[in-house]
């Protein structure tokens, strides 16, 4: 169980061992005994919700779990119902991941919040700290959800997508004690949403390689995702001469070097193959069906359409050649974000008088502040990973760069000034 640690000082020393402290608690809530695994809505991500709770509640906020599955706590500013800024970040992980991407971002913000109920300090806003439940969209086809449900964009048709075990959404959220019924009702008014903003982890190498601890976001790459399914025939693998063969896995290859290629011929785009099922999946039997997933991620949306269309007509090609079939499906879709520039500049304010040297840089990695754009200005504080290494149990931030991130957050949210989102 997560405890509430008294610190002895007032000037926030400390913070990082708390946040690594934390971080190490919740990443015991796994789902796979011996590496960090907690799918949205699953068993350990129950824990996850549990855990934080309790210690909201420990430290006097109201906390609930809303109808998708985030956990959100309420701080209370002067005035009882006055327009919150919200912080945050997600407690979903890929499987086999690391321990502070998305987690990070919450028990900082908690952290900083803790601080704040200790000293007795109110602000002229409230603050609402909020897990979301499904930043990385491993568990089901969509992504996102718990951010767009607050930004009033969640897809009611996205509770029928099935994860790999054939549970539609809609049924996960009821095991998990959700209605899926409400989620509609959590979309936020603007006007009582001042601001997002997230601490995550980088993810890559830029800050590290600079020796600074943290840096301030500027906008988030757009990414599409697709789900491929391609259908040959299944045959004897040793009767089938290679000539009369219509084999899925084999064309799948093609496919997969096809994306790889046209990636590779452009500055700035990335695709990804993550994920390929191939059945019926036996050593003697021609592969008949094969599923696999492509992510295209680019900072210009344009860029990213093209390829995407680029992609499909090879894919498309490769099928003909190889008379197979071929059905392929849009299953996430976001467009680069930008952040508000009067947030980049209050989080780039805070870096320098934690006499950081400020930074700027995007973000390769989708969060879930592209979803919370749509809702309010946004904005992000990145902090150093070793070898910018992240969705791998080898991700490793320090004690004293957390300890940075939380003095960083709590400096912003002293000196924030609402912006108009537009
Ligand atoms: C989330 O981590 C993503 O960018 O896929
Ligand atoms: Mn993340
Ligand atoms: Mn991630």
């Amino acid at each position: 169980m997560l405890t509430i640690v008294k610190p002895t000082l007032s000037d926030g020393s400390g913070f990082g061992a708390r946040i690594m402290e934390r971080l190490e608690t919740l990443a015991a809530l796994t789902d796979e005994p011996g590496a960090m695994t907690r799918l949205y809505l699953s068993p350990a991500h129950r824990l996850a919700a549990d855990c934080l709770r309790g210690l909201f509640h420990q430290l006097g906020l109201d906390a609930v779990v809303d109808a998708v599955g985030n956990v959100v706590a309420r701080y209370e500013g002067h005035t009882p119902g006055a327009p919150a800024l919200i912080i945050g970040s997600h407690i979903d992980t890929v499987r086999n991941a690391g321990k502070y991407d998305g987690n990070l971002g919450v028990v900082t913000a908690l952290t900083a919040v803790e601080e704040l109920v200790r000293l007795g300090e109110r602000l002229p806003f409230a603050i609402e700290i909020v897990a979301f439940g499904d930043e990385e969209g491993v568990r089901f086809p969509t992504t996102l959800s718990g951010s767009r449900a607050l930004a009033g964009a969640f897809d009611p048709a996205s509770l029928d997508e099935r994860d790999r075990d054939g549970i539609s959404l809609g049924e996960a959220l009821v095991s998990f004690g959700c209605d899926p019924g409400k989620i509609g009702a959590l979309a936020r008014d603007p006007k009582d949403v001042l601001g997002f903003v997230e601490v995550h982890i980088e993810q890559g190498p830029v800050l590290e390689n600079r020796n600074l601890p943290v840096g301030v976001v500027t906008a988030i790459n757009g990414a599409t995702r697709l789900a491929v399914d391609v259908y040959g025939a299944a045959g004897h693998a040793g009767t089938v001469p290679m000539s009369l063969r219509r084999d899925a896995l084999a064309s799948a290859a093609a496919m997969m070097v096809a994306i790889e290629d046209l990636a590779r011929e452009q500055r700035e785009l990335v695709a990804t193959v993550g994920r390929i099922e191939a059945r019926p999946g036996a050593v003697n039997v021609i592969p008949g069906e094969v599923r696999f997933t492509v992510d295209v991620r680019s900072p210009d949306d344009a860029q990213r359409r093209r390829a995407v269309a680029d992609i499909e007509t090879r894919l498309a090609s490769i099928a003909q050649t190889r008379s197979v079939e071929l059905k392929t499906t849009t299953t996430h879709e976001a467009a680069a974000s930008v952040c508000h520039p009067a947030i980049v500049e209050q989080v780039e304010a805070a870096v320098v008088r934690q006499s950081v040297s400020p930074l700027r840089l995007p973000s390769g990695a989708g969060h879930d502040a592209m979803a919370m754009a749509r809702l309010c200005p946004v904005g992000m504080l990145f902090v150093r990973c070793e070898g910018g290494i992240s969705h791998n149990p080898a991700e490793l931030i320090t004690a004293e760069d957390a300890d940075m991130a939380a003095r960083v957050l709590l400096d912003f949210i002293r000196h924030f000034r609402p912006v108009r989102a537009d």
